[in-house]
């Protein structure tokens, strides 16, 4: 990606009104989001749990924007097909969760997906970079993966410098990115900022997308 480009705002729906899900995501939609970002939790991973495929293809219907999945998933490899049928543009899984990494990010790209891989805070960037050249996305943990609020982790932005300069395709941000951490977000080199409750958590969810423009 250009530096150039302005930066794209992924909207967290873990953070939203999960029993008015459609309404919340027609609200950021409207509200010049770019892309939605779901995170999927199996409760090994990581320590909770969230939705699956069923609510990814539920929300396909209610938006055109291009869905972002996060899978924070033991061998996520198993649900590539689901996703897909889901209406998933981006699968992203952990380089942490899959015994066969080159033969998971095939699977997705076969499936016709985009390739998007995250790591966990205490993962080095450079375990990523056998990959680099296999991957459309990568997703670069700001707190620990598991839950939405937490406080973010600017020391992690290391590893936006280093892919920077490294890798071509898109460079993600998740974890604590708000109006007044997104600045030092951007300025490192992030293609996306993914925010859960800097959006969700606001009345006015127009102006907390601009926030994060700067
Ligand atoms: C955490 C998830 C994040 C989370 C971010 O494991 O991957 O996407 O929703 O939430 P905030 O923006 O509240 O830190
Ligand atoms: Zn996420």
């Amino acid at each position: 990606m250009s530096e150039m480009q302005p930066v794209k705002i992924a909207p967290s729906i873990l953070s939203a009104d999960f029993s008015n899900l459609g309404r919340e995501i027609a609200d950021v939609e409207r509200g010049g989001c770019d892309v939605i970002h779901v995170d999927v939790m199996d409760g090994h991973f990581v320590p909770n749990l969230t939705l699956g495929a069923p609510v990814v293809k539920s929300i396909r219907k209610t938006t055109q924007l291009p869905m972002d999945v996060h899978l924070m998933i033991d061998e996520p490899i198993r649900f590539v097909e689901d996703f897909k049928k889901a209406g998933t543009d981006w699968l992203t899984v952990h380089v942490e969760a899959c015994r066969d990494l080159p033969g998971t990010l095939d699977a997705i790209r076969k499936a016709g997906m985009k390739t998007g891989m995250s790591l966990r805070p205490g993962t080095s960037v450079e375990a990523l970079e056998p990959y680099l050249d296999q991957l459309e996305l990568v997703l670069v943990m700001t707190v620990e993966p598991g839950f939405g609020g937490q406080s973010f982790m600017a020391d992690q932005l290391e590893k936006v410098r280093w892919l920077r300069k490294r890798f071509q395709g898109m460079i993600s941000v998740d974890g604590g990115v708000n109006a007044q951490t997104a600045h030092e977000v951007r300025t490192a080199g992030a293609d996306i900022l993914v925010a859960g409750t800097a959006v969700f958590g606001q009345t006015d969810r127009a102006a907390a997308i601009r926030g994060l423009r700067g």
